[in-house]
């Protein structure tokens, strides 16, 4: 097909042709789908070349915004509901296993490894909270190792990395190994709920689509195990206003919890606590990949088979 004389109409073909000798197929596919959807997409809004113009700038200030701390990207695809859209696809859980939501623009790579029990607010002000949570499988077997990485905001709703004059030092948050009961327990303070940063092409959006930038306050967990799939989740505070308008469309009911007021005495895990503490806890059931699944399907039946007496075939 020639790329001579082409039409609004048959440009699409032509470039969907144009990729026919591309090795991978599924290059083929995701390309060949996106080419498509984004030439109907300008043909249904009659796009104009002034608000073409305006979307190549506003994609070149969205990636001119991004650093190692800031990722105006993701914070654009968690706006537009696509990061709930991918994760609702890619980690369809059963009854028992821990819901995904979004990743979120404000976790950092390396953040410092910390024993049980230990401190992770780093001196910042707020409700001292004890947060107590366990990893398991489906089965109810501890998971000691898995790793578990916690990070979220601070009592006025902003992440360490949003305050400048912290110089990059990691503030509520850290990395922790589950005991032998797939517990990790941690001090920090209660977090707020918080605006998504307002101040890129995404606040720009967000301002023309008359949202608010809003999410509810949460906790982040990414916990990781050899065989399972990488959870990627919030727990969310029960009484939060912002429960059914979150900014990014992350809220499952599932992850909610109430983050109980407690009187100032002896806390979970044995210390003295000199004023009122706030606690919350939560469970999270991992899910198995699907090797890992069938493996255990194939060692499940074996067992049976070898109980049963029968020979396998
Ligand atoms: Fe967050």
């Amino acid at each position: 097909m020639s790329t001579r004389n082409l039409s609004a109409d048959s440009i699409t073909g032509a470039v969907i042709q144009r990729m026919r000798r591309a090795k991978s197929a599924r290059f083929k596919q995701v390309m060949g789908s996106l080419v498509k959807h984004l030439h109907d997409f300008a043909r249904d809004v009659k796009l104009t070349e002034q608000e073409w113009e305006y979307a190549i700038d506003f994609l070149t200030r969205t990636g001119q915004k991004c650093d190692d701390k800031r990722q105006e990207f993701i914070l654009l695809s968690d706006t537009l509901g696509l990061s709930t859209l991918i994760t609702q696809m890619n980690h369809s859980s059963k009854d028992e296993e821990t819901e995904q939501t979004v990743f979120g623009p404000f976790h950092r790579m390396k953040a410092p490894n910390f024993p049980l029990g230990a401190n992770i607010s780093k001196g910042v002000r707020g409700k001292p909270c004890f947060v107590s949570i366990t990893v398991k499988t489906a089965e109810g077997k501890p998971m000691r190792n898995a790793t578990v990485d916690v990070w979220h905001s601070d009592a006025e709703g902003y992440y360490d990395v949003q305050h400048k004059e912290w110089k990059g030092a990691h503030k509520m948050r850290g990395v922790f190994k589950p005991d032998s009961e797939g517990r990790v327990y941690f001090w920090t303070i209660v977090p707020l709920f918080y605006p998504v940063p307002t101040d890129g092409p995404v606040g720009e959006l967000l301002k023309a689509s008359a949202r608010h930038p809003m999410r509810p306050a949460h906790i982040h967990f990414l916990v990781a195990a050899p065989g399972y799939d990488r959870l990627v989740t919030h727990v969310f505070d029960k009484n939060d206003k912002y429960l059914d308008s979150d900014a990014v469309f992350g809220v499952r009911s599932s992850l909610i919890r109430e983050y109980k007021r407690q009187k100032q005495g002896t806390a979970p895990d044995g210390s003295t606590c000199k004023t009122p503490y706030w606690t919350v806890d939560y469970d999270f059931v991992m899910r198995p990949l699907p090797g890992k699944a069938k493996k255990k399907a194939v060692a499940r039946k074996g067992s049976k088979t070898a109980k049963s007496g029968k020979q396998g075939e």
